[in-house]
């Protein structure tokens, strides 16, 4: 290795493993489409049903990764780095300081965030099991709750980049972090050959869960005629028949 090369990697630590950064901006897309294509008079609305079973597939890989990812996207790790009430007395003070992996407050918004991403799936599996006779307004209610949460997640990142001086986004993004700012801490430990097994696992166990629950979860529809049960799920439809131009006539 050069000395230039030997001084580069002493500049900066292994923070986040690619598994995990490919999980965050791979959500990020789905959940875009997701709000996006929400409205039924959007263009993208035959998108929404796919990109939210697609966010829930990554869902079901961070959370088998939460158990054997790398270090810093164990679930285990959230315990370790000082505690809440270290963390919030340092944020009053505005010297917060820089944790390696998330500070706690990053590991309560990733939960929350994580947590109400699966209300708003389930409630939307509901939509679409149900033939539209249940978890409409839930959803909707909480599927807009969590677009406040993403946006109060994206300030608060920017804001502890600011007063931590640690460029969080850059860290999603390439993995590092400057070691400036973290003396004495050691690269994370990365995930072995057993964690990508298990990780594709989770993601093979969430897509056949995800096809049971509704076999056309992957195929292009509008939300409107998944509402009115026109899909194959065998669950609870409504009782919909069509005369012979096509037009649905509802029986109830
Ligand atoms: C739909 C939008 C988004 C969702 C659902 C989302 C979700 C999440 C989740 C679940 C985590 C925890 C990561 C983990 O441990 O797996 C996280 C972390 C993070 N997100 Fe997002 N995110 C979104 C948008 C963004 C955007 C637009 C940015 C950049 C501007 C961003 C920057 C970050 C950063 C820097 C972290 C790490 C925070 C830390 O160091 O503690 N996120 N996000
Ligand atoms: C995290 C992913 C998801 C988000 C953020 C989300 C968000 C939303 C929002 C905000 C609406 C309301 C649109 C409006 O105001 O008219 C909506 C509608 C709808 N969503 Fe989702 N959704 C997600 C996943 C799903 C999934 C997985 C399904 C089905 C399996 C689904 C099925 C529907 C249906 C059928 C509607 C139309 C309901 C109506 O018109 O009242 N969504 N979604």
């Amino acid at each position: 290795m050069s000395q230039t090369a030997a001084i580069a990697t002493a500049e900066r630590i292994h923070v986040w493993d690619a598994p995990l950064r490919l999980f965050h901006w791979l959500l990020v897309i789905a959940m875009a489409v997701a709000f996006l294509s929400a409205e039924e008079a959007s263009p993208l609305n035959n998108w929404h049903i796919i990109s939210g079973w697609v966010a829930a597939i990554l869902i079901a890989f961070r959370i088998a990764w939460g158990f054997v990812g790398g270090e810093h996207a164990r679930f285990s790790g959230m315990w370790k780095g000082g505690g809440l009430g270290h963390h919030l007395s340092g944020m009053l003070r505005f010297k917060p300081t820089a944790a390696i992996g998330h500070n706690p407050l990053g590991w309560i918004s990733a939960l929350l965030l994580i947590a109400v991403s699966i209300v708003t799936i389930w409630t939307g599996a509901l939509i679409v099991t149900s033939g539209g006779a249940a978890g409409e307004d839930l959803h909707e209610i909480i599927g807009w709750s969590l677009l406040g949460l993403v946006v109060i997640h994206i300030v608060a990142v920017f804001v502890m980049s600011l007063m931590t001086r640690d460029n969080l986004v850059r860290a999603m993004v390439t993995g590092y972090k400057r070691a400036g700012r973290h003396p004495d801490v050691s690269n994370a430990r990365r995930p072995s050959f057993f964690s990508y097994l298990v990780g594709l696992a989770a993601i093979a166990a969430a897509i056949f869960g995800i096809l049971q629950i509704d076999p056309q979860a992957f195929v292009p529809r509008s939300t409107e005629s998944a509402e009115h049960g026109e899909n194959q799920t065998g669950y609870g439809q409504r009782d919909v028949e069509h005369d012979e131009i096509g037009h649905e006539i509802d029986n109830e």
